[in-house]
């Protein structure tokens, strides 16, 4: 058994910085259990309120988690943990399809020319420039979303996290899929908000599960309208007409809708936008143009919109010109707009050949639009390590999961049809290597 971490600290928040600084300096690793606060208590000499105090920071922060009689332990990837330290460690040899990541060749932010400025931009000018204002009206009103107030955020997390905190106050709880997007998981426990787990299918959020939701109580909804993460699930027209039929009930319910994927989703936009007063549309270009295009754009109701201005204003203030220009030359490009039809043909061709291939082995899998495939398995550590042994790393679906059962993520945006066969052989033994681990 590994020796444990001798948590120090006299006051409640020295405690918290000495497990989070483990917690950066590995000494303490994700899903390591935190000592019983009376136990820490009496080894500390300290009052046991203490020591809760402490935890609470801890929880408030999203360094850790609290599960009932599980105790608190540290969370998968805590959010005192920076990105690029939270991956897998990928032996050499080893294909990589645990990123989430477009394929690198397919980027027209490759190939882009970066536009000088035609004159140099000053304070005081509008957050959004014209140029961007006009190409997202267009495109934006011609998926049928309103585009009549307008934002730029640093990416679509980043749109998230600013409509959230304009809307919502820490504690309250927030509507969101599972297994669902791992970053806005670990957002929400940074924020001090309570996920409320809500179960995906093919065609979306169950109605039901959503409606569960909304009884409880629930302050904002968060939708991933196409290219779900890890399932794959776009909503379908039919869905979309039952959750806006259900949400236009729950007018005042904050209704988040993220579309990472457009251009590359390989499915067609069923918006939800607009069904409750306040509401948010956030289309990043991170996946059809480059995950460096720190750009989403945001629209929604005049107040949720105007919210995310005020706050943007007391931070950076606004998303760089020069980056919304890039963005506009980006889409208005032909050659560019030629490379991303061609990845959303790509992933949807190894997405089906992959599914079918797994079909034909007997093992069901998920994933009709965007980047990824998600496969339930028996067991997580047994797929990934079976799968890593014949030469795959996959991503653990305990990322992504709050109540549903195990899975693993299989990113194919950078798999051709020679690897189609080798893999999902690959993935049918990982699956049936835990029935005979257990004979
Ligand atoms: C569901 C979902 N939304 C959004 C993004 C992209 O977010 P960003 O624009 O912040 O890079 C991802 C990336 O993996 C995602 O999975």
């Amino acid at each position: 058994m590994p020796e444990q971490y001798l948590i120090r600290g006299a006051g409640s928040e020295a405690i918290a910085s000495d497990v989070e600084e483990a917690i950066s300096s590995g000494a303490l690793a994700p899903g390591a259990e935190l000592p019983p606060i009376r136990e820490l208590a009496t080894q500390l000499s300290v009052n046991a309120n203490t020591v809760a105090a402490a935890y609470r920071l801890l929880r408030e922060r999203g360094a850790v988690e609290t599960a009932g009689r599980r105790g608190t332990r540290v969370r998968d990837r805590p959010a005192t943990t920076p990105r690029s330290l939270r991956g897998l460690a990928v032996p050499p040899g080893v294909r990589d399809l645990s990123t989430g990541n477009p394929d690198p060749t397919l980027l027209p932010i490759a190939t882009a020319q970066l536009p000088l400025p035609g004159s140099p931009l000053l304070y005081g000018e509008p957050a959004v420039s014209p140029e961007l204002a006009e190409y997202a009206q267009a495109s934006l009103t011609a998926d049928g979303v309103s585009a009549e107030h307008l934002a730029v955020t640093a990416g679509a997390l980043d749109g998230i996290e600013r409509v959230l905190t304009a809307g919502l106050r820490p504690g309250d709880r927030v509507a969101v899929e599972d297994p669902g997007w791992a970053n806005l998981l670990d957002l929400l426990a940074a924020l001090g908000f309570s996920a409320e787990p809500v179960r995906v299918d093919d065609d979306g959020p169950l109605t039901a599960d959503v409606a569960r939701a909304l009884r409880r109580g629930v302050r904002a909804v968060v939708v991933t309208t196409r290219a779900q993460n890890p399932t794959g699930a776009a909503v379908s027209a039919a869905r979309a007409t039952e959750l806006r039929h259900l949400l236009a009930d729950h007018g005042d319910v904050l209704l988040v809708e993220d579309d990472h994927c457009a251009g590359i989703a390989g499915a067609p936009l069923h918006t939800l936008a607009g069904t409750t007063r306040h509401w948010a549309f956030i289309r990043s270009a991170a996946k059809a143009y480059g995950p460096d295009l720190r750009l989403a754009l945001l629209a929604g109701d005049r107040r949720t919109v105007d919210r995310v201005h005020g706050r943007l204003r007391l931070g950076p203030g606004w998303i760089s010109h020069l980056l919304q220009d890039l963005a506009v030359s980006l889409w208005r490009d032909k050659e560019s707009a030629r490379l991303v039809h061609k990845a959303e043909t790509v992933y949807t061709r190894n997405r089906e050949l992959l599914g079918a291939a797994l079909a034909d082995r007997g093992v069901t899998s998920y994933g009709r639009s965007g980047l990824n495939v998600w496969v339930p398995v028996p067991d997580e550590t047994v797929a990934i390590t079976r799968l890593l042994s014949a030469g795959w790393a996959a991503a653990p679906g305990t990322r992504f999961r709050i109540a549903t059962p195990p899975g693993i993520r299989i990113t194919v945006s950078s798999i051709d049809a020679d690897d189609i066969d080798p893999l999902a052989d690959a993935v049918t033994e990982a699956i049936h290597a835990v029935g005979r681990a257990s004979v």
